[in-house]
């Protein structure tokens, strides 16, 4: 990833070099790219960066420092952070890679935010991983089938008591959370429940967590 990464800023820069008069940077410069259908953006604060976004998008947002994934959500109000996420998938589920002074895509054409949908899912709830829900605390297992929204000062004892699953569940299912002073974060989701393994024998009646 890292080397695939590399060598395609290299590419990025050698085009760059090749389309700028000598001693010129300029503040703006968006192009397409038919090898990796990403658009290269340059500018004086944030170097010249390979983004992925739709080609329909019709509004962009320069990235602040200090923004979150939620920040800008509550900023616009207009697009949930899961469709936010799709539009940008550079940001990664978690949002970390959320870079300042790089534009996101803030709209498409073809998007509205229609109640009962919402920028976030309220503190607590808990869905399916095939909502895609958007941040998701790194770690989460790749299995994951349901997701729960740590509200703010939410500890993992509550997590957990809310799931209705063990402690050693939630270890093993949230593998960046520290065993031994295990936290989450404020405003991201966390692993709640895995895909059912398909098993030939039936275990207890659903007693979660008896392998322990
Ligand atoms: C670029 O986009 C086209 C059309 O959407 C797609 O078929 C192709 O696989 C994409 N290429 C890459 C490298 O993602
Ligand atoms: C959200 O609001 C911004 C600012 O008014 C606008 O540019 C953008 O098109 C809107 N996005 C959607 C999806 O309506």
């Amino acid at each position: 990833m890292m080397q695939l990464l590399h060598a395609l800023s290299a590419v990025l820069f050698a085009g760059v070099a090749l389309s700028l008069p000598s001693g010129e940077y300029p503040q703006l410069d968006t192009r397409q790219l038919s090898s990796d259908n990403c658009t290269e953006y340059t500018s004086v604060a944030a170097g010249s960066v390979c983004i992925h976004i739709p080609y329909d998008c019709d509004a962009t947002y320069i990235v602040e420092g200090g923004d979150t994934c939620k920040s800008i959500g509550e900023k616009f109000g207009n697009f949930s952070l899961t469709q936010f996420y799709k539009w940008n998938p550079d940001i990664t589920r978690s949002c970390l890679a959320l870079r300042a002074f790089v534009p996101v895509c803030v709209s498409t054409p073809w998007y509205t935010l229609a109640p009962p949908s919402a920028v976030q899912a309220p503190a607590g709830a808990i869905v399916p991983a095939s909502a895609t829900p958007v941040p998701v605390m790194p770690g989460a297992a790749p299995s994951c089938a349901a997701y729960l929204l740590v509200g703010p000062g939410v500890r993992v004892d509550a997590v957990v008591t809310a799931a209705a699953i063990s402690l050693e569940e939630f270890l093993e299912w949230n593998a960046n959370v520290d065993p031994e002073f295990p936290t989450v974060w404020s405003d991201y989701f966390v692993c709640v429940g895995v895909e059912e393994e398909e098993e030939g024998e039936e275990g207890g009646d659903g007693e979660a967590g008896a392998e322990y």
